[in-house]
C-alpha cells in the first residue's frame, strides 16, 4: 500500500528493429531475445506488446541501401515507412513512434551530412525534416530526433507545422551523451561510424548542466517529451531535469543495459528478471515519466504476475 514508485506498461516503449522482406527474425547476437524483424513479423511484435499493455513501439530501420547522404531515410518505400503503416493496419491503437536520425542510413555510419570530416548541421537539417514528414506521412503518431544536431527540433517542427501536422508530437532526444552503452545497439542497427566517434554532436559524461541546458533549449524548439539518454548512468541528471522542468521525460534503458543484465543473467550470476526490476524502478524513482526499454515485455508480464 505504500509502495513510492509503482511501474506500469503504459509507460513503457519497446524499441523495434525493422529490416525489408518478410518472415525475417534475425537474432542480435549482444541482446538475446531481440531481433531484426521484417515488417510483417513487426505487426506481431506490436500486437503481443500491446496484448501486455505496452502500448507505445520506437521503430528504427535497416534499410537496404546506404550511401553519404542517407538517402533512403525518407524513402517512402523502406522498411520504417512500411512498417509504420503495416503496425497502424493489424494493431490500430498501439502508438508509433519514430527514431528520426541518418547514422542507419549513411554508409560512413555518422548521424548527417560529412563535410570535411565534421558533420555539417546545415546541410544535415533539411533531410532530417524531411526523414520526419516521411514517417508522419506513413501514420506516425510521434517523432524522435536523435541526431543530436542543434535546430533539429525546430525545423522539424515547422516543417511538420506546414505540412498540416500540427498535431503530431515530437520527442527530442535532448541530453543524449557519447556512450560506451551504444555498442550493441550499433551491432543491431548495423550503424556503427567507419571513422571517428559522435564526439563532435554528442555530450561528454562529464558534463551535468550542459544537460540541463540541451534539455532547456529543445523544449524551446518545441519538444514535447524530451529524453535523457542512457539511462542509468545518468539518473542524476534524470532526476534534475524532472525537478525542473515541467515536460514529460523519458529515459533510454540502451542496449548495452539490456545485453549486461542479459550476459550476467545467462551465466547465472545474477538474477535476470530481478535485475530488470530493480532497474527500471530506479529509472522511474528518478523521475522519469516513459521509459524505453528492450525489456518492456518482459517487464510488463513480470508485472501481471504480480
Ligand atoms: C541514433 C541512435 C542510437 C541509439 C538510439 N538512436 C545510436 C547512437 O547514437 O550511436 C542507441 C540506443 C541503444 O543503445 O539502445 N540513431
Amino acid at each position: 500500500m505504500l509502495k513510492e514508485n509503482r511501474l506500469s506498461p503504459a509507460e513503457f516503449i519497446y524499441p523495434m528493429f525493422v529490416t525489408n522482406g518478410s518472415g525475417i527474425r534475425n537474432p542480435i547476437k549482444p541482446m538475446p531475445g531481440i531481433d531484426q524483424i521484417s515488417v510483417d513479423i513487426a505487426v506481431e511484435e506490436a500486437q503481443r506488446a500491446f496484448e501486455v499493455g505496452v502500448k507505445a513501439v520506437l521503430i528504427f530501420g535497416l534499410p537496404d541501401e546506404k550511401d553519404a547522404l542517407g538517402s533512403s531515410a525518407s524513402d517512402p518505400t523502406e522498411a520504417v515507412q512500411s512498417a509504420i503503416t503495416e503496425i497502424k493496419l493489424g494493431s490500430p491503437d498501439t502508438y508509433v513512434i519514430t527514431d528520426v536520425c541518418l547514422c542507419e542510413y549513411t554508409d560512413h555510419g555518422h548521424c548527417g551530412i560529412i563535410k570535411d570530416e565534421d558533420l555539417d548541421s546545415e546541410a544535415t537539417l533539411p533531410l532530417l525534416a524531411k526523414t520526419a514528414v516521411s514517417h508522419v506521412r506513413a501514420g506516425a503518431d510521434m517523432v524522435a530526433p536523435s541526431a543530436m544536431i542543434d535546430g533539429q527540433v525546430a525545423i522539424i517542427r515547422s516543417e511538420l507545422n506546414e505540412k498540416g501536422f500540427n498535431d503530431v508530437p515530437i520527442m527530442g532526444y535532448s541530453a543524449k551523451y557519447t556512450s560506451a552503452f551504444y555498442g550493441p545497439f550499433r551491432i543491431a542497427a548495423e550503424s556503427a561510424p567507419k571513422f571517428g566517434d559522435r564526439g563532435s554532436y554528442q555530450m561528454g559524461f562529464t558534463q551535468s548542466s550542459e544537460a540541463i541546458r540541451e534539455i532547456q533549449s529543445d523544449i524551446e524548439e518545441g519538444a514535447d517529451i524530451v529524453m535523457v539518454k542512457p539511462a542509468l548512468a545518468y539518473l542524476d541528471v534524470i532526476k534534475e531535469a524532472s525537478i525542473r522542468f515541467n515536460t514529460p521525460i523519458a529515459a533510454y534503458n540502451v542496449s548495452g543495459e539490456y545485453s549486461m543484465i542479459s550476459a550476467a543473467g545467462n551465466a547465472g550470476w545474477i538474477n535476470r528478471e530481478k535485475a530488470i526490476m530493480e532497474v527500471l524502478t530506479s529509472i522511474k524513482r528518478a523521475g522519469a515519466n516513459l521509459i524505453i526499454t528492450y525489456s518492456a515485455i518482459e517487464a510488463a508480464q513480470l508485472l501481471s504476475r504480480g
